[in-house]
């Protein structure tokens, strides 16, 4: 795969020149490095930064993160999506704090065993925080490297997914080589975007096959799109006493591990909602309710699942709480929701139930 080795300054120069000033790049520091990459593996950079600054504040180091407890970052990570990435995290930070003495250090041994840590993460915190000769793909130096070498194949999969991580390692400088990385990140986010890339702009143009061919529209080809399967859920705020309950999903939950939830479920074919409300309470909680009104719909979207999910309050005056499908269970006062971890579309629903819409006027 014969590319000029006068790419690399073309394109230092030109991420000198035109990089962004992110939280992220005012120095080196590897932790700094580390939790950037770990938050933009699967969110945009303008998504990222507040949630990025926010972190920092909190934990701004590997001990803070290390003595933190989960529940804490769990709440630092909300809004991002993809919590595993920060439970990896903390444990990672655990592990680096207990035993390499609390330092981040400039070994991919150690960092190839570490939760959470693939071959990106690895390459993009060891080249930019030590330099270290290491390559890097994701989605915007994938079209990158797909366009200039005009790669026909899809570079997510299989011998696609082996060529592009060659092309990302070929390509690489002697030095500056977390500049290079970050370099070919910047023009795929700046310049050689998916539609509509800035050709006549970019340092890169008089080399690159697609730009020759015109074929930057085909490549990289299109990412095979799942099939999307609606489904229907109902959730249960349960009332008592003017708290409501909130539920923490088991630690081996599928996803939104630990997080806590008003409980919900799909519903039944042909389940009317206060049934359905009536059932899932007593199946996730152990509790008999008497369903009231509905107070909030909330949309999302879960990997290929468009999920529309209908809450309804319940009153359960009497009764314990029974764990097994939960882990845990709280009556909780609404103006204190905000303190748990909760996902997304939990959230929506309860701002909903701490700030409930007026009544309708009907004079
Ligand atoms: N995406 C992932 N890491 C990035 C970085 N360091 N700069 C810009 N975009 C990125």
């Amino acid at each position: 795969m014969p590319t000029s080795p006068r790419l690399a300054p073309r394109l230092l120069a030109w991420f000198d020149a035109h990089r962004r000033d992110l939280p992220w790049r005012a120095d080196r520091d590897p932790y700094r490095v580390w939790v950037s990459e770990v938050m933009l593996q699967q969110t945009t950079v303008a998504a990222a930064v507040p949630f990025f600054d926010r972190f920092v504040r909190a934990l701004p180091d590997l001990a803070a993160l290390a003595a933190a407890d989960e529940q804490q970052v769990l709440k630092l990570w909300e809004g991002l999506g993809y919590y595993r990435r920060a439970r990896h995290l903390h444990a990672a930070a655990r592990r680096l704090a207990a035993e390499h003495g609390g330092a981040l250090p400039d070994d991919p041994a150690v960092w190839a065993e570490l939760p959470g840590v693939g071959r990106y993460i690895l390459g993009a915190v060891l080249s930019q925080a030590f330099d270290r000769r290491l390559p890097i793909v994701e989605a915007n130096s994938l079209r990158v490297l797909a366009r200039l070498h005009g790669y026909r194949g899809d570079p997510r999969e299989g011998a696609g997914k082996a060529w592009v991580w060659k092309a990302a390692a070929d390509i690489l400088p002697r030095k500056r080589v977390g500049d290079f990385n970050q370099a070919l990140m910047e023009l795929g986010a700046l310049v050689c975007t998916p539609a509509k890339p800035r050709c006549g702009e970019c340092p890169l143009k008089s080399a690159c096959a697609a730009n020759r061919d015109g074929t930057q529209h085909l490549i990289p080809s299109p990412k095979k799109q799942p099939e999307i399967t609606l489904v229907d859920e109902v959730g249960v705020a349960v009332r008592r006493g003017g708290r409501v309950l909130l539920c923490r999903r088991p630690a081996d939950a599928g996803r939104w591990q630990n997080m806590w939830e008003v409980p919900h479920a799909e519903r039944r074919p042909g389940e009317g909602l206060d049934a359905a409300a009536v059932r899932v309470a007593a199946e996730l909680t152990g509790l008999e309710v008497t369903p009231g009104a509905e107070v909030a719909t909330v949309k999302h979207g879960v990997t290929r699942y468009r999920i529309t999910l209908r809450c309804v309050e319940a009153a359960a005056p009497a009764g314990e709480f029974a764990p097994g499908f939960y882990a845990e269970g709280r009556w909780v006062a609404p103006a204190d929701l905000a303190d748990y971890p909760v996902s997304a579309p939990q959230r929506k629903l309860m701002t909903k139930l701490a700030h409930p819409d007026p009544q309708p006027r009907l004079f």
